[in-house]
């Protein structure tokens, strides 16, 4: 069961908590609004599948760093996967076990590499620069890192070039070429680096389990390759990626349970330990971005619904042409019927929209200018809210200040609603409601 569901007179709920109501619970908007239960469920799934293989989920910190999130992730039993020191950091504070995190990345700074080493996180190897600053890290701390080879297998994982990063010309991870490089360096240095795995990542929101399959076959092979040459290699760490269902038009995609499936053979015949690092798939289903109607306008053959939200909150649709899905709040009027919008922000741009052609309802038997009149006096007037779905993964941790926009708040639901970025006020749903 979703979390984002209707009531039976039609109004749009977060477990049970009615968005209208939470719009007017709120002190600032627009606002995002995750369920927890949703990212206890999505992890579960995570777990369930893994059972019977020695395994490690690694969050991907950068789909979301709200730090209520990543405690909540983290007492589910995650690790954590990193880009930056300022990810170590929070991770930390977060209270993650370091030995359960990974250091990737392909311009990762020496000082950032000390501090993985000095608290034991697994770190990635992405070139040969990459490999010095890892040395000298290892030698400024005096302890020896446990690292995994990135490997480009150039498989490719059929999705946005912006977000496909395992094809030979991206530009993460060694070519097979260099490997036996990589392997004599690595035998150089022996006090400095211990060669535990292979680690490969294909790009994001991969929809297509077979894509995965042909990847941990090479990796395998890679692996059989470099144990052959004397190291103890423990770890396949196969990246994330799984996409989830944007569109909510009924399309029934890979499961993490498909995925793991996959590959579980490939890992139990080599004895590995299993590394995945989802972030969208654990993450992006768990919230909605709330928006209220400022009005409505026609220009052109295009009607315009223009939200509080923008580009600097949520850049998905702008940067990737992606499609989130778009709802009105409120349940639809008995006589209503469907027109078509461009749902857009107020930031000075034309890139900034959240859904292109996109339906809602509208009143029947009206011509476009009583639409107009219509929805400017209803929605407008009654601050409609707008929803913008799967907003749990690289939106808020892309959210700008474009146009000097605040970075909007979060809260979750439990039987109440929560802030969960600032200064750890809790308040009850109800003792809001009545303040207000
Ligand atoms: N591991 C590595 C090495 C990665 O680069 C990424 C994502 C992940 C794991 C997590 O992938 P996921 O399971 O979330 O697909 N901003 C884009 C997505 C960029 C993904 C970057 N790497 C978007 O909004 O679609």
């Amino acid at each position: 069961i979703g979390s984002f569901t209707r009531s039976p007179e039609g109004y749009l709920c977060c477990d049970g908590v009615r968005v209208q109501d939470a719009m007017e619970a709120v002190e600032r908007r627009p606002f995002y609004l995750y369920s927890k239960a949703q990212i206890t469920r999505n992890f579960e799934a995570y777990r369930e599948a893994l059972e019977g293989l020695s395994s490690i989920v690694g969050y991907a910190v950068k789909a979301n760093n709200n730090l209520k999130i990543l405690e909540h992730l983290r007492e589910l039993g995650c690790g954590a996967v990193l880009v930056s020191a300022n990810e170590l950091r929070l991770a930390l504070r977060a209270g993650f076990d370091p030995t359960r995190c990974v250091f990737n990345g392909n311009g990762k700074l020496v000082e950032d590499l000390v501090l993985a080493a000095k608290e034991g996180v697994f770190v990635n190897i992405d070139s040969e620069f990459d490999l010095e600053n890892i040395v000298t890290a290892a030698r400024v701390v005096g302890k020896k890192i446990r690292v995994l080879l990135r490997i480009n297998p150039d498989v490719d994982p059929q999705v946005h070039p912006y977000v496909a990063t395992g094809n030979k010309n991206s530009k993460f991870g060694i070519r097979n070429e260099k490997l036996q490089w990589f392997l004599d360096t690595i035998k150089s240095y022996p006090n400095e680096l211990k060669l535990v795995g292979a680690h490969c990542h294909l790009g994001s929101t991969i929809t297509k389990v077979d894509i995965f399959r042909d990847a941990a076959i090479l990796m395998v092979n890679y692996i059989d390759e470099i144990r052959s040459q004397g190291f103890e290699v423990e770890f396949l760490n196969i990246g994330g990626g799984l996409g989830i269902d944007y569109y909510h038009a009924g399309a029934i995609l890979p499961t993490p349970l498909d995925l793991i499936n996959t590959v579980r053979e490939l890992v139990h015949s080599r004895d590995l330990n299993l590394i995945i690092e989802p972030g969208r798939s654990l993450i992006a289903n768990t919230c909605c971005f709330v928006n209220r109607v400022t009005g409505v306008k026609t220009n052109g053959t295009k009607n315009f619904v223009v939200i509080d939200g923008s580009m600097a909150e949520l850049i998905r649709p702008s940067l990737y042409g992606a499609y989130q899905h778009i709802e009105l709040v409120s349940p639809p009027s008995p006589d209503a019927k469907i027109s078509t919008f461009d749902v857009v922000g107020p930031v000075c741009e034309s890139a900034d929209f959240l859904g292109k052609d996109r339906e809602l309802h509208t009143p029947a038997k009206l011509g476009l200018i009583s639409l107009l009149h219509y929805a400017n006096r209803t929605w407008k007037s009654q601050g409609a809210g707008l929803v913008v779905h799967d907003a749990g993964a690289y939106c808020m941790s892309m959210a700008s200040t474009y146009n000097l926009k605040m970075r909007p708040p979060e809260y979750w639901s439990e039987y109440y609603l929560l802030k969960i970025n600032s200064e750890n006020k809790i308040k009850q749903f109800n003792q809001v409601q009545q303040m207000i």
